[in-house]
Protein backbone atom coordinates (compact mmCIF):
# COMPACT_ATOMS: atom_id res chain seq x y z
CA UNK A 1 0.00 0.00 0.00
CA UNK A 2 1.50 2.96 -0.96
CA UNK A 3 1.81 5.72 2.01
CA UNK A 4 -0.55 8.76 2.53
CA UNK A 5 1.82 10.84 1.35
CA UNK A 6 2.89 9.13 -1.52
CA UNK A 7 3.73 10.91 -5.02
CA UNK A 8 2.05 10.35 -8.12
CA UNK A 9 3.83 8.81 -10.93
CA UNK A 10 4.51 11.03 -13.52
CA UNK A 11 3.57 9.23 -16.48
CA UNK A 12 6.99 10.22 -18.11
CA UNK A 13 7.31 6.72 -20.16
CA UNK A 14 10.95 5.88 -19.40
CA UNK A 15 12.08 2.70 -20.29
CA UNK A 16 15.50 3.34 -19.46
CA UNK A 17 17.53 5.76 -18.19
CA UNK A 18 21.07 5.96 -20.18
CA UNK A 19 20.56 10.04 -20.98
CA UNK A 20 18.55 12.96 -21.31
CA UNK A 21 16.52 11.45 -24.00
CA UNK A 22 15.18 8.94 -21.55
CA UNK A 23 12.98 12.16 -20.20
CA UNK A 24 9.81 14.22 -21.59
CA UNK A 25 10.11 16.59 -18.62
CA UNK A 26 13.26 17.89 -16.76
CA UNK A 27 11.51 19.96 -14.28
CA UNK A 28 8.98 17.42 -13.92
CA UNK A 29 11.75 14.96 -12.78
CA UNK A 30 13.42 17.36 -10.49
CA UNK A 31 10.20 18.24 -8.94
CA UNK A 32 9.72 14.72 -7.68
CA UNK A 33 13.65 14.43 -6.45
CA UNK A 34 12.93 17.70 -4.60
CA UNK A 35 9.76 16.24 -3.19
CA UNK A 36 11.50 13.28 -2.12
CA UNK A 37 14.10 15.26 -0.55
CA UNK A 38 11.52 16.58 1.59
CA UNK A 39 9.97 13.60 2.46
CA UNK A 40 11.86 10.82 1.70
CA UNK A 41 9.52 7.82 2.66
CA UNK A 42 6.45 8.93 1.16
CA UNK A 43 7.23 6.21 -1.39
CA UNK A 44 8.06 3.73 1.40
CA UNK A 45 6.16 1.08 -0.17
CA UNK A 46 5.97 1.24 -3.96
CA UNK A 47 9.15 -1.03 -4.55
CA UNK A 48 7.82 -3.88 -2.11
CA UNK A 49 9.04 -7.31 -3.31
CA UNK A 50 11.08 -5.81 -5.81
CA UNK A 51 14.84 -6.00 -6.73
CA UNK A 52 17.28 -3.78 -7.88
CA UNK A 53 20.56 -4.81 -9.13
CA UNK A 54 24.04 -2.39 -9.25
CA UNK A 55 26.47 -3.76 -11.75
CA UNK A 56 29.78 -2.18 -11.29
CA UNK A 57 32.18 -2.98 -13.65
CA UNK A 58 34.33 0.20 -12.03
CA UNK A 59 34.64 2.09 -9.09
CA UNK A 60 32.39 4.51 -6.97
CA UNK A 61 31.31 5.66 -3.67
CA UNK A 62 28.29 8.27 -4.28
CA UNK A 63 26.81 6.21 -7.51
CA UNK A 64 26.47 3.49 -5.46
CA UNK A 65 25.65 4.15 -2.09
CA UNK A 66 23.11 7.08 -3.03
CA UNK A 67 21.42 4.75 -5.74
CA UNK A 68 21.27 2.10 -2.41
CA UNK A 69 20.01 4.87 -0.39
CA UNK A 70 16.96 5.39 -2.90
CA UNK A 71 16.07 1.98 -3.48
CA UNK A 72 15.79 1.32 0.27
CA UNK A 73 13.45 4.52 0.54
CA UNK A 74 11.38 2.86 -1.92
CA UNK A 75 11.51 -0.23 -0.19
CA UNK A 76 12.98 -2.23 -2.66
CA UNK A 77 15.82 -4.78 -1.79
CA UNK A 78 18.96 -3.46 -3.91
CA UNK A 79 21.97 -5.75 -4.66
CA UNK A 80 25.23 -4.72 -5.51
CA UNK A 81 27.72 -6.64 -8.06
CA UNK A 82 31.24 -5.38 -8.44
CA UNK A 83 31.32 -7.45 -11.87
CA UNK A 84 35.02 -6.41 -11.92
CA UNK A 85 36.26 -8.05 -8.80
CA UNK A 86 33.98 -10.40 -8.20
CA UNK A 87 32.30 -11.83 -11.83
CA UNK A 88 33.64 -13.72 -14.44
CA UNK A 89 35.20 -11.74 -17.35
CA UNK A 90 32.00 -10.63 -19.95
CA UNK A 91 32.64 -10.53 -23.52
CA UNK A 92 31.04 -7.74 -25.49
CA UNK A 93 31.70 -8.40 -29.15
CA UNK A 94 29.26 -10.02 -31.33
CA UNK A 95 30.14 -13.31 -32.56
CA UNK A 96 33.80 -13.45 -30.64
CA UNK A 97 36.21 -16.70 -30.62
CA UNK A 98 36.04 -16.87 -26.75
CA UNK A 99 39.69 -18.01 -26.62
CA UNK A 100 41.11 -15.54 -24.80
CA UNK A 101 40.68 -14.16 -21.06
CA UNK A 102 36.66 -13.21 -21.30
CA UNK A 103 35.06 -16.28 -19.92
CA UNK A 104 30.95 -15.54 -20.13
CA UNK A 105 29.19 -13.37 -23.00
CA UNK A 106 26.68 -10.77 -22.02
CA UNK A 107 24.04 -12.12 -24.53
CA UNK A 108 23.80 -15.06 -21.51
CA UNK A 109 24.80 -13.30 -18.57
CA UNK A 110 22.55 -9.76 -18.76
CA UNK A 111 18.70 -12.31 -20.01
CA UNK A 112 19.57 -14.29 -16.71
CA UNK A 113 19.98 -10.94 -14.56
CA UNK A 114 16.79 -9.54 -16.06
CA UNK A 115 15.18 -12.97 -14.73
CA UNK A 116 16.94 -11.80 -11.17
CA UNK A 117 16.11 -8.51 -11.19
CA UNK A 118 13.22 -5.65 -11.76
CA UNK A 119 15.85 -3.22 -12.61
CA UNK A 120 19.35 -3.68 -13.68
CA UNK A 121 22.02 -0.44 -13.04
CA UNK A 122 25.51 -0.51 -14.70
CA UNK A 123 28.23 1.32 -13.94
CA UNK A 124 30.93 1.49 -16.93
CA UNK A 125 34.04 3.70 -17.24
CA UNK A 126 35.34 4.06 -21.47
CA UNK A 127 38.83 2.55 -22.05
CA UNK A 128 39.92 6.08 -23.76
CA UNK A 129 41.72 4.17 -26.32
CA UNK A 130 39.63 4.15 -29.02
CA UNK A 131 36.94 6.96 -29.24
CA UNK A 132 34.61 4.98 -32.20
CA UNK A 133 34.22 1.74 -29.63
CA UNK A 134 33.70 3.91 -26.30
CA UNK A 135 31.11 5.92 -27.94
CA UNK A 136 29.30 3.33 -29.75
CA UNK A 137 28.46 2.39 -25.98
CA UNK A 138 27.98 -1.34 -26.38
CA UNK A 139 28.90 -2.36 -22.98
CA UNK A 140 25.17 -0.29 -22.07
CA UNK A 141 23.39 -0.51 -25.16
CA UNK A 142 24.27 -4.99 -24.89
CA UNK A 143 22.64 -5.04 -21.15
CA UNK A 144 19.60 -2.80 -23.12
CA UNK A 145 19.09 -5.29 -25.75
CA UNK A 146 19.88 -8.23 -23.38
CA UNK A 147 18.69 -7.77 -19.94
CA UNK A 148 14.67 -7.53 -20.72
CA UNK A 149 14.06 -4.86 -17.77
CA UNK A 150 14.70 -1.30 -17.89
CA UNK A 151 18.57 -0.07 -17.56
CA UNK A 152 19.65 2.91 -15.41
CA UNK A 153 23.15 4.36 -16.61
CA UNK A 154 25.42 4.51 -13.24
CA UNK A 155 27.62 6.06 -15.62
CA UNK A 156 28.86 5.12 -19.05
CA UNK A 157 31.28 5.28 -21.33
CA UNK A 158 30.39 8.79 -22.56
CA UNK A 159 27.32 9.96 -20.24
CA UNK A 160 26.59 10.40 -16.34
CA UNK A 161 22.85 10.42 -16.49
CA UNK A 162 22.11 10.36 -12.67
CA UNK A 163 24.79 12.71 -11.96
CA UNK A 164 23.51 15.53 -14.46
CA UNK A 165 19.61 15.28 -13.30
CA UNK A 166 21.13 15.75 -9.50
CA UNK A 167 23.34 18.84 -11.04
CA UNK A 168 20.11 20.55 -12.08
CA UNK A 169 18.17 20.04 -9.02
CA UNK A 170 20.95 21.42 -7.17
CA UNK A 171 21.26 24.23 -9.30
CA UNK A 172 17.23 24.86 -9.18
CA UNK A 173 17.26 24.59 -5.59
CA UNK A 174 20.09 27.00 -4.80
CA UNK A 175 19.43 29.62 -7.11
CA UNK A 176 16.92 32.59 -6.54
CA UNK A 177 15.39 33.05 -9.61
CA UNK A 178 15.75 36.79 -10.40
CA UNK A 179 17.04 36.54 -13.66
CA UNK A 180 17.76 33.32 -16.25
CA UNK A 181 21.12 31.87 -14.23
CA UNK A 182 24.58 31.89 -16.21
CA UNK A 183 26.58 28.66 -15.97
CA UNK A 184 30.06 28.11 -16.53
CA UNK A 185 31.38 24.25 -16.98
CA UNK A 186 34.94 24.84 -16.80
CA UNK A 187 37.78 22.48 -17.65
CA UNK A 188 40.16 21.88 -14.39
CA UNK A 189 44.24 20.52 -14.67
CA UNK A 190 44.50 17.11 -13.32
CA UNK A 191 46.91 14.13 -13.57
CA UNK A 192 45.77 11.51 -15.65
CA UNK A 193 43.15 11.14 -18.42
CA UNK A 194 40.15 11.47 -17.22
CA UNK A 195 36.83 10.40 -19.49
CA UNK A 196 34.52 13.19 -21.02
CA UNK A 197 31.14 11.71 -19.30
CA UNK A 198 30.66 14.06 -16.81
CA UNK A 199 31.02 17.10 -18.80
CA UNK A 200 29.25 15.41 -22.17
CA UNK A 201 26.67 15.02 -19.84
CA UNK A 202 26.17 18.21 -17.68
CA UNK A 203 25.92 19.54 -21.77
CA UNK A 204 23.86 17.74 -22.57
CA UNK A 205 21.43 18.22 -19.65
CA UNK A 206 21.78 21.75 -19.68
CA UNK A 207 20.79 22.42 -22.97
CA UNK A 208 17.76 20.12 -22.91
CA UNK A 209 16.62 22.20 -19.64
CA UNK A 210 17.11 25.22 -21.64
CA UNK A 211 16.50 27.77 -18.40
CA UNK A 212 20.45 28.94 -18.28
CA UNK A 213 22.83 30.97 -19.96
CA UNK A 214 25.31 28.22 -20.55
CA UNK A 215 29.22 28.77 -21.42
CA UNK A 216 31.93 26.11 -21.76
CA UNK A 217 35.65 26.90 -20.92
CA UNK A 218 38.78 24.93 -21.97
CA UNK A 219 42.59 25.20 -23.49
CA UNK A 220 42.75 24.59 -26.95
CA UNK A 221 42.41 21.36 -28.36
CA UNK A 222 39.88 20.04 -25.58
CA UNK A 223 36.62 20.48 -27.23
CA UNK A 224 34.02 18.28 -26.16
CA UNK A 225 31.71 16.07 -28.91
CA UNK A 226 29.49 18.86 -30.44
CA UNK A 227 26.52 16.54 -30.23
CA UNK A 228 26.38 17.23 -26.68
CA UNK A 229 27.81 21.17 -26.48
CA UNK A 230 25.75 22.56 -29.40
CA UNK A 231 24.05 25.39 -27.61
CA UNK A 232 26.22 26.41 -25.79
CA UNK A 233 28.87 29.50 -26.29
CA UNK A 234 32.71 28.17 -25.81
CA UNK A 235 35.04 30.27 -24.48
CA UNK A 236 38.92 29.47 -24.33
CA UNK A 237 39.64 32.66 -22.13
CA UNK A 238 38.76 31.01 -18.43
CA UNK A 239 38.49 34.49 -17.24
CA UNK A 240 36.02 35.97 -19.75
CA UNK A 241 34.07 32.98 -19.66
CA UNK A 242 33.93 33.20 -15.52
CA UNK A 243 32.63 37.05 -15.74
CA UNK A 244 28.83 37.30 -14.04
CA UNK A 245 28.83 33.74 -13.79
CA UNK A 246 26.01 32.43 -11.16
CA UNK A 247 27.61 28.52 -10.81
CA UNK A 248 30.94 27.24 -12.17
CA UNK A 249 30.88 23.55 -12.85
CA UNK A 250 34.39 22.38 -12.46
CA UNK A 251 35.87 19.27 -14.69
CA UNK A 252 38.76 17.71 -15.93
CA UNK A 253 38.45 15.62 -19.02
CA UNK A 254 40.89 14.13 -21.54
CA UNK A 255 40.80 15.07 -25.39
CA UNK A 256 38.31 14.13 -27.28
CA UNK A 257 39.48 15.06 -31.22
CA UNK A 258 43.20 13.65 -30.93
CA UNK A 259 41.09 10.87 -28.36
CA UNK A 260 41.92 10.10 -24.57
CA UNK A 261 45.09 12.43 -24.49
CA UNK A 262 46.21 15.07 -21.55
CA UNK A 263 47.57 18.39 -23.96
CA UNK A 264 48.15 20.16 -21.08
CA UNK A 265 47.86 19.87 -17.37
CA UNK A 266 48.13 24.29 -16.72
CA UNK A 267 47.66 24.55 -13.30
CA UNK A 268 46.91 28.37 -14.26
CA UNK A 269 43.04 26.76 -14.81
CA UNK A 270 42.49 25.94 -11.31
CA UNK A 271 39.87 27.85 -10.12
CA UNK A 272 40.86 30.07 -7.12
CA UNK A 273 39.53 33.01 -5.13
CA UNK A 274 40.84 35.97 -7.14
CA UNK A 275 38.99 33.92 -10.39
CA UNK A 276 35.50 34.11 -7.99
CA UNK A 277 35.93 37.71 -8.10
CA UNK A 278 35.04 37.73 -11.80
CA UNK A 279 31.93 35.66 -10.84
CA UNK A 280 28.74 37.09 -9.42
CA UNK A 281 29.65 35.43 -5.86
CA UNK A 282 29.37 31.82 -7.93
CA UNK A 283 28.38 28.67 -6.35
CA UNK A 284 30.95 25.54 -7.02
CA UNK A 285 29.93 22.60 -8.37
CA UNK A 286 31.91 19.08 -8.91
CA UNK A 287 30.85 15.52 -9.45
CA UNK A 288 33.33 14.24 -6.89
CA UNK A 289 36.14 12.80 -6.25
CA UNK A 290 38.25 15.47 -6.72
CA UNK A 291 41.85 16.01 -6.37
CA UNK A 292 42.57 19.11 -4.20
CA UNK A 293 44.67 22.05 -5.10
CA UNK A 294 44.80 19.98 -8.67
CA UNK A 295 41.84 20.08 -10.36
CA UNK A 296 40.38 22.31 -7.23
CA UNK A 297 41.89 24.59 -4.55
CA UNK A 298 41.62 24.21 -1.09
CA UNK A 299 40.30 27.51 -0.45
CA UNK A 300 37.21 26.96 -3.11
CA UNK A 301 36.49 23.51 -1.84
CA UNK A 302 36.44 24.83 2.13
CA UNK A 303 34.54 27.91 1.19
CA UNK A 304 30.88 29.14 1.81
CA UNK A 305 30.53 28.89 -2.26
CA UNK A 306 31.18 25.42 -2.75
CA UNK A 307 27.88 23.20 -3.24
CA UNK A 308 29.52 19.87 -3.49
CA UNK A 309 28.98 18.22 -0.42
CA UNK A 310 24.96 19.39 -0.87
CA UNK A 311 25.58 18.13 -4.72
CA UNK A 312 26.70 14.79 -3.74
CA UNK A 313 23.68 14.20 -0.68
CA UNK A 314 21.54 15.49 -3.34
CA UNK A 315 22.22 12.30 -5.56
CA UNK A 316 19.86 10.32 -3.24
CA UNK A 317 16.96 12.39 -4.25
CA UNK A 318 17.63 12.34 -8.42
CA UNK A 319 18.09 8.37 -8.15
CA UNK A 320 14.89 8.07 -6.02
CA UNK A 321 13.10 10.22 -8.44
CA UNK A 322 14.27 7.95 -11.63
CA UNK A 323 13.76 4.50 -9.70
CA UNK A 324 10.10 5.97 -8.95
CA UNK A 325 9.30 6.61 -12.52
CA UNK A 326 10.75 3.15 -13.99
CA UNK A 327 9.85 0.85 -11.95
CA UNK A 328 7.26 -1.72 -13.49
CA UNK A 329 4.03 -2.16 -11.83
CA UNK A 330 3.74 -5.45 -10.83
CA UNK A 331 5.99 -7.84 -8.47
CA UNK A 332 8.56 -10.44 -9.92
CA UNK A 333 7.76 -14.02 -9.62
CA UNK A 334 9.84 -16.40 -7.48
N1 LIG B 1 30.16 11.53 -8.91
C1 LIG B 1 30.24 10.18 -8.88
O1 LIG B 1 29.71 9.49 -9.77
O2 LIG B 1 30.91 9.66 -7.83
P1 LIG B 1 31.33 8.13 -7.67
O3 LIG B 1 32.29 7.83 -8.83
O4 LIG B 1 31.98 8.02 -6.34
O5 LIG B 1 30.10 7.29 -7.81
Amino acid sequence: MPSAFSLQPLALRMKNFISVKDVDNINALVEKALAYKKNPFADRNLGADKRIGLLFLNPSLRTRLSTQVAAKNLGMEAIVFNVDKEGWALEFEEGAIMSGNTVEHVKDAAPILGQYFDILCIRTFPSLKNREDDYSELVMNSFVQYAGVPIISLESATLHPLQSLTDILTIKESFAATHKPKIVLTWAPHVKPLPQCVANSFAQWVNAWGEADFVITHPEHYELSDQYTKGATIITNQNDALKDADFVYVKNWSTYNDYGKIYSNDPAWMLTEDKMLLTNNAKVMHCLPVRRNVELSDEILDSANSLVTKQAGNRVWAAQAVISEILPPSPKGG
